[in-house]
């Protein structure tokens, strides 16, 4: 069954292009990408999106982040109207800046995922190539995992490890990791499209193709 892609962005894109560019070149099959959703205008996302001929959605939050079913109705209205349903899709978070609602959550249960960079449980939410550096840990990496209620809490599917080096400045270590996110966050995409996720509690196993 071909799953139905929705890919919610809020900046830059390079997760999203990652994943498109993986459905292009053929690395994923089965994936349709349908819409993507921005909660900010004008962002470098929006523009790469038309360039895969993806619907690309603006709907504006204002700047207002917290938990907000109100606003995460209106994603969901977009989400059924390019036909990707808690039976049929999948939902990306690329680099969106906002906590969902637990409705939104409860709604596409296990069928949102999420891209971190860190290897979560440590350093969750903003800036956790800041946090990790800061901290002073020598390995950090990054998390792709699916959304639960929580902030960055989710079962997790993937994580690749980069290391930390005495030279790294926030932007050399996260642009470290930001290739391996381009790794992890298609694959996961391409192990979910081919039903090779197993949910066991927290535990996300990989069955072999
Ligand atoms: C990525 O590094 C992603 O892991 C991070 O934002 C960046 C988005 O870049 N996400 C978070 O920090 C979520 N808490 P992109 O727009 O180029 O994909």
């Amino acid at each position: 069954m071909v799953v139905n892609l929705a890919i919610l962005v809020s900046g830059r894109g390079s997760n999203m292009e990652a994943i498109l560019n993986s459905i292009k070149i053929g690395f994923i099959s089965n994936v349709e990408p349908k819409v993507v959703i921005s909660n900010r205008p004008n962002v470098r996302a929006l523009d790469i999106a038309k360039q895969y001929n993806v619907p690309a959605i603006v709907i504006d939050d204002g700047g207002k982040k917290g938990r907000d079913w109100d606003y995460d109705k209106r994603i969901v209205q977009c989400l059924q109207e390019h036909d990707v349903r808690p039976d049929n899709g999948l939902v990306c978070l690329a680099g969106f800046m906002r906590i969902l609602s637990k409705e939104f959550v409860n709604m596409y249960k296990y069928r949102i995922m999420n891209i971190h960079p860190s290897l979560l449980p440590s350093f969750p939410g903003l800036n956790a190539q800041r946090q990790a550096l800061e901290y002073g840990v020598k390995i950090t990496g990054c998390t792709v995992h699916f959304v639960d209620e929580g902030v960055d809490t989710g079962p997790i599917i993937l994580q690749r490890a980069v290391e930390v080096r005495d030279d790294d400045t926030v932007d050399t270590l996260a642009e470290r990791i930001l290739k391996r996110e381009h790794e992890i966050y298609p694959l996961a995409v391409k192990l979910f499209a081919e039903n090779r996720l197993r949910i066991e509690g927290r535990r996300v196993i990989i069955l072999s193709s």
